[in-house]
């Protein structure tokens, strides 16, 4: 099933409930300041139509979105998510690091603010949910509580994080985890991230100054999509992350000996790419067979010479390894190390590792995790504690402050895929947990 195009979808259910005179998340109390949290609803309409305004920036003729960070579609869905910003009444600016903010005031400005936000960049061929659902359902909860004249104890910031997809850069910087190298990476835009970073309106000579200090924020929230099939293969409507797995990447070279196609017998070759392949089967064999939830991808492949009557000399290939505890990973990477050793050995060819990539993994807050609960429970909603296995900035800003994610079912777990889907009832429902979870942490805190 190709999905038809999310704003076709997306725009039906907008109409449907216009016509309805029906307000899809229930309305909010109007401006007259009075409020309960409890009657305080998101605007499912508004919400749908800005993520189906938002899918059109590098819409994709499968339906998807090709979003990448630095593009130009990402620069004017950067735009229009700032207009959406100056509507609901938040200070907008960009931090060195080239995240774009949305600020407002609190009641107590001697607070910390509290955090909400994600990103809007994706991958290529991408879908239209993955971080546009938790960053246009951030600023539908700024407009809703500026609709109701509701201020809240603590500051709020709502950030759209930069380059979430190309290794969590805007989020990174704020903890300082960004190094010097990263920033010569040559990004799918084919911008390097600092050129990037600088083109969105940062300085990537000044990112220790955009580094935020552990205290400087009262918590962070993140409402993202599932991207796997558990909520909905379990029917349940929420899913409060107990934890964000860590994830490492190599650029992993395969040298052989680049030779005639034709004269060279098949005893005496140093074929790189044979080499390749039977260490990417090694790499889907060791991931497999070790007990526990790690996973292990080669995602991206690079064959030269390239020519059809050459023996492959030399093979780049990405490697990827994933899992909640950090260790984990590590021993994945050595069982992988071994396999290439013999492999090379065997094959005639050299295989090198040059780690480009860490991003460590995070638990998230245990009161947060009953906040989001509980506010899931007092919307008729249920909900499931589970890891993510995707990588997310809430996992940089844990680092800083208590962070929380609330998930909304991915239909048939498919992401990063023209085909990632999540119903808009969901997403509203996900919405308005978030709306909650942020009220009652205003007035709560974090303390039980
Ligand atoms: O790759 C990830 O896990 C995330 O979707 N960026
Ligand atoms: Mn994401
Ligand atoms: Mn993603």
């Amino acid at each position: 099933m190709i999905a038809e195009p999310v704003g076709r979808r997306l725009g039906v259910v907008a109409m449907l409930a216009a016509a309805a005179g029906v307000v899809l998340g229930g309305a909010g109390s109007g401006g007259d300041g009075a409020f309960a949290p409890q009657v305080l609803r998101i605007d499912g309409e508004r919400l749908i139509a800005n993520l189906q305004r938002l899918a059109t920036f590098g819409a994709t003729p499968e339906g998807g979105t090709s979003r990448l960070a630095y593009s130009e579609e990402d620069l004017a869905a950067r735009r229009f998510v700032a207009e959406l910003m100056e509507a609901a009444g938040l200070e907008v600016s960009v931090d060195l690091a080239g995240n774009l903010i949305g600020r407002r005031v609190g009641a107590d400005p001697s607070l910390p603010p509290i955090m909400l936000g994600s990103h809007i960049d994706s991958v290529p061929d991408g879908g239209n949910y993955d971080g546009q659902v938790g960053s246009i359902g951030a600023l539908e909860v700024a407009q809703t509580l500026a609709d109701a004249g509701v201020v809240t104890r603590h500051p709020l910031e709502i950030v759209i994080f930069q380059n979430e997809e190309g290794g969590k850069t805007g989020s990174r910087v704020l903890i300082g985890e960004v190094e010097a190298y990263e920033l010569d990476v040559v990004t799918a835009s084919g911008l390097t991230i600092g050129d990037g970073t600088r083109a969105l309106g940062g300085d990537p000579t000044r990112l220790a100054e955009a580094r935020r200090q552990p205290g400087s924020i009262a918590a962070f929230l993140e409402l993202h999509i599932e991207q796997g099939a558990v909520l909905q293969r379990q029917g349940i409507d929420i899913g409060v992350v107990e934890g964000i797995v860590g994830i490492k990447r190599w650029n992993v070279t395969v040298r052989g000996f680049a030779n005639h196609a034709g004269t060279t017998p098949m005893e005496a070759r140093r074929d790189a790419l044979v080499a390749a392949a039977r260490f990417i089967l090694a790499v889907e064999q060791v991931a497999s067979s070790m007990s526990g939830r790690q996973v292990a991808t080669v995602g991206r492949l690079a064959v030269s010479p390239g020519a059809p009557n050459v023996i492959p000399g030399e093979v780049a290939l990405s490697l990827e390894i994933r899992d909640l505890e950090m260790d984990k990973i590590d021993a994945v990477r050595a069982a992988i190390g071994e396999r290439a050793e013999t492999i090379a050995a065997n094959s005639g060819v050299t295989i090198s590792f040059e780690p480009f990539y860490v991003s460590y993994a995070a638990p998230t807050d245990q009161r947060l995790r009953e906040l989001i609960a509980e506010s899931a429970a007092e919307l008729g909603l249920t909900s499931l504690a589970m890891p993510s296995g995707a990588g997310h900035d809430a996992q940089s800003i844990a680092v800083l402050a208590p962070a929380g994610m609330i998930f909304v079912p991915s239909i048939d777990g498919i992401s990063h895929s023209p085909r990632e889907h999540s119903e808009p009832a969901a997403i509203i429902a996900g919405a308005n947990v978030l709306l909650r979870t942020l009220l009652r942490l205003d007035a709560e805190g974090l303390e039980r």
